[in-house]
């Protein structure tokens, strides 16, 4: 499941409204099969992978991270059934599809084949490589991401406004690589005047993954290459984009917040002190900080050359 969950992340930012899933086909010890869901969100990933593994399908075992769809569509047929028609003896998954087109069905249909089936096989892991997809389903919206790239003191930019750069070389390579992992980026008009920001992929190979630009705006014009959105809530209108990336500045960044929008920061620290800069957050909307607390979990922290990265997702138990 583990190499499963690895193929899973080639295609995530790319198969919205798909979910990006990953599956391995083993027989007798053997990897026989790999694939994972192509771009656009067709063929999914148990088809691309039975298609490698051929006739060596017969008997093996599938590790796949969401439950096998149920549901015959024009653009292909439905996985449980290539799986049957493979003659696969076991199916062992990490996560039931919320999708109601399957929603058990899938498992369901394999069982009643004569399929093992093993359900909840590292779950929590595949619930975040597929947050874009859950949070769509859920939520109605796309997955949210703020990137902040703060001093010790807590500042994005000096007081004129200059942030460029507060990061160093590996941070910024690693805020790269998360925009290609996301369909669309966006910034505030403030950011936008200030910086003009390209919002690309600056990494060997990976230039072709251009995000969307979205623009956060109530009064900007139609600007080319850009769509301009109105309100923070308008994310859940573009078209195919199950994961945003929210790169500042501080008022956009704090009207994420306030509608409660963020589903997970990620926080790069450089070790600078700025001092009577630009703070990263404006008001969020607390009235006490009682209301601070229970909000974040740290999932993730590491070393990025100077600078620190800490990942943080939102807890939400009041469902
Ligand atoms: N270090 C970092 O991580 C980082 C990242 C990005 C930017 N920065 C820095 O941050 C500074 C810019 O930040 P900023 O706070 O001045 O500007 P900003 O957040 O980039 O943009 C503010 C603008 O966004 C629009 N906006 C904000 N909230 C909105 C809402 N709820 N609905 C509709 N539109 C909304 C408004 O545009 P309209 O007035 O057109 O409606 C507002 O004027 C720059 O100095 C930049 O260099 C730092």
């Amino acid at each position: 499941m583990g190499a499963a969950l690895a193929l899973a992340e080639r295609g995530r930012g790319r198969t919205a409204p798909n979910p990006n899933v990953g599956c391995v086909i083993v027989l007798e010890g053997r990897v026989v099969g790999r694939g994972w869901t192509q771009v656009g969100g067709r063929p999914h990933a148990e088809a691309m992978t039975l298609a490698e593994a051929g006739a060596e399908a017969r008997g093996a075992t599938a590790y796949v991270t969401l439950e096998p769809c149920a549901h015959q569509s024009p653009r292909g047929p439905a996985c449980s059934d290539l799986l049957i028609e493979a003659g696969v003896a076991r199916v062992v998954a990490a996560l039931e599809d919320p999708d109601a087109r399957t929603a058990g069905q899938g498992f369901a249909r394999l069982e009643a084949a004569g399929i093992a089936v093993t359900r909840s096989v590292r779950a929590n892991e595949a619930r975040r490589s597929m947050a874009g997809f859950l949070t769509r389903q859920a939520l109605g919206r796309p997955h949210v991401t703020l990137k902040l790239a703060t001093s010790l003191d807590g500042c994005i930019a000096m007081a004129d406004g200059s942030s460029r750069w507060i990061t160093g070389p590996q941070a910024r390579a690693h805020a790269h690589l998360e925009r290609s992992r996301h369909e669309a980026i966006l910034v505030g008009r403030g950011t936008y005047d200030a910086d003009a920001p390209r919002l690309d992929v600056r990494l060997p190979g990976l230039e072709a993954r251009g995000p969307m630009r979205v623009l956060l705006s109530s009064t900007a014009e139609d600007l080319p290459g850009w769509t301009v959105i109105a309100a923070p809530q308008n994310v859940a209108t573009l078209p195919r984009v199950d994961h945003i990336l929210v790169e500042g500045g501080a008022a956009v960044a704090s009207a994420f917040l306030a509608a409660d929008l963020v589903d997970r920061i990620l926080l790069y620290r450089a070790p600078i002190l700025i001092g009577g800069g630009k703070p990263a957050l404006r008001d969020i909307g607390l009235t006490d900080l009682a209301q601070a607390h229970g909000r974040w979990a740290i999932v993730d922290a590491r070393q990025l050359g100077m600078d620190r990265l800490e990942v943080y997702e939102r807890e939400r138990n009041e469902a």
